[in-house]
């Protein structure tokens, strides 16, 4: 098979990685990539956005199938665009992908068809939202609707900070997608992120993860894409994957072929598992990132298959295996991020650090002048693999303590909340 994965993250190295280990490969391009994913795969210089360009590119290697890693085009609707012509597509279309492209799409659904989630309301207007807001009490937690590269969200502690966010989105912080808001309830609880492959029908479990999502030690500072995950996540244990699937899963997949959009690609649940179960936060139609790195390190089965399947509409007959260990991945950022990070620093040592059960994958790098530079916010994913979560957080560190960066920055503590159930259950 000759496959096309679009996207140039961590997650989309984790599964050039995994993609380029199948034996059904031929070969595998990537657009745009980065240098990480360029040992994997020919890089090519593709405007995503400009789907015509991309389907012209996909008739003339023959590709067989295309592979989207981030949301962005999806949500504009590029599976659709290359399936009209004939071109096969891992991945949602635009119809199903509002699932994340709108979050107040996501909680209408879940209103319908009984869904637990936080109670909310829509506002386009911020006289309205803010009335909400002083009726509803602190905390509580402001949205913009749309895509804002998971940093349209504030939990507000104070009415405040509430009233201070819903004028930030009313002035055009995250530009078009805060033009309508989601205003919620605060929950609390344990996050997991939750992962389904779906073929319009069937919904697989497809790994459990938990995320790092602020960007300091001890979970304070701002929200970020995330900055480290490991997988399994230790809440989800069998019974609540099996709830979350007859709760959330299951009613999502009814309802969105209901409504004539039945969701095909890879579903992203971040829940909060609370006292009363599982409560969805918000979906996503792909993978995380991180949270990609650790499922592809622990996967056992080959990822085209599977990816293949759920294209054709063949989950039914299909079950995934996982290996019987840990993952951890440490994101090391460049200094400014989340904010605005610096670009053009060099990065020394990140071959010597790869090695026996770690794979550094790449996010935001690229090549000057024969060095290894940071280009983006999130840099490098040291992910390693381990018996226990504590056992493949120390392998992390330790390769992660071989690279040289001084311009860079981590947290020190990803996989705290399962290192201590470890560390707990193996008291006397
Ligand atoms: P989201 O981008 O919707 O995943 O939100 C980012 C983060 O904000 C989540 O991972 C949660 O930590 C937090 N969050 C979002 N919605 C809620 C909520 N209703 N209650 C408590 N925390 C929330
Ligand atoms: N790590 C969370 C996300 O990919 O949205």
């Amino acid at each position: 098979m000759n496959v096309l994965l679009l996207g140039s993250g961590g997650r989309e190295h984790a599964l050039a990685w995994k993609i380029a280990a199948s034996p059904l490969l031929t070969r595998l391009y990537a657009a745009p990539g980065n240098p990480g994913i360029g040992a994997e795969a020919e890089l090519v210089k593709l405007d995503t956005s400009d789907h015509a360009a991309v389907a012209a590119f996909c008739r003339e290697k023959k590709i067989d199938l295309v592979v989207v890693g981030p949301e962005g085009p999806l949500v504009a609707g590029i599976a659709d665009d290359l399936r009209a012509e004939n071109i096969r597509v891992f991945g949602p279309s635009k119809a199903a992908a509002r699932l994340e492209g709108s979050k107040g799409f996501t909680k209408d659904l879940c209103a319908r068809y009984n869904i637990p989630t936080a109670a909310y309301g829509r506002f386009s207007d911020l006289a309205s939202a803010k009335a909400y807001v002083e009726k509803m009490g602190a905390p509580i937690v402001i949205k913009a609707d749309g895509l804002a590269a998971g940093k349209g969200v504030t939990v507000a502690m104070t009415l405040d900070d509430a009233r201070t966010a819903l004028d930030a989105c009313f002035e055009g912080s995250f530009g078009a997608a805060g033009a309508e808001v989601v205003v919620e309830e605060f929950m609390t609880g344990e996050e997991a992120s939750f992962f389904c492959l779906c073929d319009g029908t069937t919904a697989l479990p497809f790994g459990t993860a938990q995320d790092h999502k602020r960007v300091g030690d001890g979970d304070v500072g701002p929200n970020t894409g995330g900055m480290g995950a490991y997988s399994p996540a230790p809440v989800m244990t069998p019974e609540m994957v099996e709830r979350t699937m007859r709760e959330i899963i299951e009613p999502t997949m009814r309802g969105m072929a209901d409504l004539g959009a039945p969701f095909a690609g890879i579903l992203f649940a971040g829940l909060m598992i609370t006292e009363n179960g599982p409560k969805l936060i918000e979906y996503n139609t792909r993978f995380g990132d991180p949270e990609c790195q650790v499922l592809m390190m622990r996967l056992k089965d080959d990822l085209l298959v599977l990816l293949n399947a759920a294209t054709d509409g063949q989950l039914a007959h299909m079950s995934v295996r996982w290996r019987d260990e840990a993952a951890l991945t440490v994101v090391m950022a460049a200094r400014g991020y989340p904010g605005t990070p610096e670009k053009g620093s060099v990065i020394r040592g990140v071959e010597d650090a790869a090695g026996d059960r770690v794979q550094i994958f790449h996010a935001g790098t690229a090549i000057n002048g024969g060095a290894l530079v940071a280009n983006g916010g999130r840099v490098l994913n040291v992910t390693s693999t381990g018996g226990t979560v504590g056992e493949a957080q120390a392998r992390a560190y330790a390769a992660l303590d071989r690279i040289d960066w001084p311009d860079g920055f981590c947290r020190r503590d990803i996989g705290w909340q399962a290192v201590a159930r470890e560390q707990a259950s193996q008291q006397p």
